[in-house]
């Protein structure tokens, strides 16, 4: 026994690894419950008397050879736990993380945002559940008026509070707290009760713009309106402004642009009118201005408001809206930074 213990001393000192594996494997190895030197100490037990006295010590010796040495590999781990045997070559390719793209209603969004932002508009938000006020009194929609059922709502709290069913909403809110000149533009999601189909869904994107000024006129707000639609759809984009009513704008107007899928030849598209409606727009009604305590004897100004997935889907020839809404990673990966 005395030479089996001198033997598994050697292997003892001799051993070595800077891996946490590998010494927990030569702990269970020598000191485990059947390791090594607990099955010596098993054998100790049956070995008569006199030898006891001889074998005793260097038994436990080797014992705490063992755990001492143990011990100080452990240590020299954890003081330098990078130095493993299966150390990290710093020189190899990393693995490469997946890169998103921003979602088509993100890039349009922004892209309407830099193209105002490019002649002086700057930007503003509003809560998304808004009061009576702001979505609709202020805005020129008298109470019971019929023109509140132009957009289906929904209310959180009959009368007073509802999900905001446009941004124009903003205009009011950044028309109450700044003095003119303003030139804002107001991005934000807009809520409304329709059935989801094709073309309609009951969350959206709007953004509102909206110039108030000594003498803005409606030839300012063509001007900036075809500004935007020969930047968001090409230098040869014509617009057309059609009348039409909103109770906010007076006079208030629908603009189309040129259809840019076939160039005006005619197609499904554009129900073969060469045209495409993209927003609604007008001078601002003076009863909105007096609302916000602006004097519309002194200033004049104009708005449009135009829905971002509308213009998503014509600039991306998407013919669902709902597409943008589903989160199908084999629609979201053809879209790119931008
Ligand atoms: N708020 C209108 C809507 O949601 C869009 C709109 C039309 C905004 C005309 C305007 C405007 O500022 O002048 O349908």
């Amino acid at each position: 026994m005395l030479q089996t213990i001198q033997i598994i001393s050697k292997e003892i000192e001799a051993f070595s690894s800077k891996d946490a594996k590998a010494i927990e494997s030569f702990r269970i190895k020598m000191l485990g419950k059947n390791g090594i030197i607990t099955d010596m100490f098993e054998q100790f037990r049956a070995v008569d008397p006199a030898q006891k006295k001889e074998l005793g010590k260097p038994l436990n010796d080797l014992k705490q050879l063992a755990q001492q040495k143990i011990q100080a590999l452990l240590e020299q781990l954890s003081e330098n736990p990078e130095s493993t045997d299966t150390d990290v070559d710093y020189s190899l390719p990393g693995i490469p993380a997946p890169l998103g793209s921003r979602h088509p209603i993100s890039i349009i969004n922004k892209q309407i945002l830099d193209i105002f932002s490019s002649i002086g508009f700057g930007v503003a938000e509003g809560p998304e559940v808004e009061d009576d006020w702001h979505n609709f009194t202020a805005l020129n929609f008298p109470e019971n008026h019929p023109a509140r059922d132009m957009q289906d709502t929904f209310f959180v709290n009959e009368g007073q509070l509802a999900l905001r069913t446009h941004t124009s909403s903003v205009q009011i809110r950044v028309m109450e707290k700044h003095a003119p000149p303003l030139r804002v533009l107001a991005p934000g999601r807009v809520y409304r009760n329709e059935a989801i189909s094709a073309r309609a869904h009951c969350q959206f994107h709007q953004v509102e713009g909206f110039y108030v000024d000594k003498q803005v006129s409606f030839a300012d707000l063509k001007q900036t309106l075809m500004f935007f639609a020969e930047k968001m759809f090409g230098e040869k984009t014509r617009i057309r402004l059609r009348p039409s009513y909103f109770p906010f704008t007076e006079p208030s107007a629908e603009m189309d642009v040129s259809c840019m899928f076939c160039e005006q030849k005619g197609c499904n598209i554009c129900k073969h009118s060469g045209w495409v409606e993209i927003l609604g727009c007008g001078m601002i009604d003076p009863a909105v201005l007096n609302n916000c305590g602006i004097d519309p004897e002194e200033y004049s100004g104009f708005a449009f408001g135009m829905g971002v997935e509308r213009i998503a889907m014509l600039k991306y020839g998407v013919n669902d809206l709902r597409l943008f809404f589903e989160n199908d990673l084999r629609v979201l990966q053809q879209f790119t930074f931008a």
